[in-house]
């Protein structure tokens, strides 16, 4: 779409131009030959919980979220960044007994917590029987969003069972029961691009069922 002529954005255009002709006219950018001033270093806290049930001490510039703790610093890379933005899913955790979104959380405010992460879930020597129900349902494809799918669905049959309400509700009072409105509501808030969604309740109906 041409925008020439348009005079909003012409007028628009000069100010954002005439405001950078001000500030570096004022001096924001160096002039040639002149020696750039380090940055001051980003501020920093410690910070200690729990990952998997081992302790974790780390010491973290204070805007790292708690996913980038757990794969930048702890290098537990199954929890998975998507979007980064509390959108897709794929960084699910699980912290004290709730699942979280860790994009969404500075991992400065977890002191003190118990963090469940995929790798906690089960092992490829033990694995949780929502694991071994995704592989007998073919509940994944790429694979990219399952570890947090995996989380969630785990944490969903927990809600569900200790009477966490949802939206499915009809009544928000009653005790939920385990149907597929249900879980398809309480997992909405994890994409998967590769559309593996009903192989994801099939998986989830069949650990409900199992009691697990
Ligand atoms: Fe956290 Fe998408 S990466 S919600
Ligand atoms: Fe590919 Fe879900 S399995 S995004």
């Amino acid at each position: 779409m041409s925008t020439q002529g348009s005079p909003s954005f012409t007028l628009s255009r000069r100010g954002v131009l005439a405001a950078g002709a001000a500030s570096a006219a004022i001096g924001g950018i160096p002039k040639e030959g002149e020696s750039v001033p380090p940055l001051p270093s980003p501020a920093t806290m410690p910070v200690s919980f729990s990952v998997n049930g081992k302790p974790a001490d780390l010491v973290l510039d204070t805007r790292t979220t708690l996913l980038d703790a757990l794969r930048e610093h702890l290098k537990l890379t199954g929890t998975k960044k998507g979007c980064d933005h509390g959108q897709c899913g794929a960084c699910t955790v699980i912290v004290n007994g709730e699942r979280i979104n860790s994009c969404l959380s500075l991992a400065l405010q977890h002191q003190g917590d118990e963090v469940t992460t995929i790798e906690g879930i089960g092992t490829p020597a033990k694995l949780h029987p929502m694991q071994i129900a995704f592989i007998k349902h073919d509940g994944y494809q790429c694979g990219y969003c399952t570890p947090g799918q995996i989380c969630s669905a785990v944490s969903v049959l927990s809600e569900i069972r200790r009477g966490v309400p949802s939206h499915a509700q009809a009544d928000i009072t009653a005790r939920p029961d385990i149907t597929n409105a249900e879980m398809r509501e309480r997992m909405s808030g994890n994409i998967c691009r590769c559309g593996a969604y009903s192989n994801i309740l099939e998986a989830m109906a069949e650990v409900a069922g199992a009691g697990a």
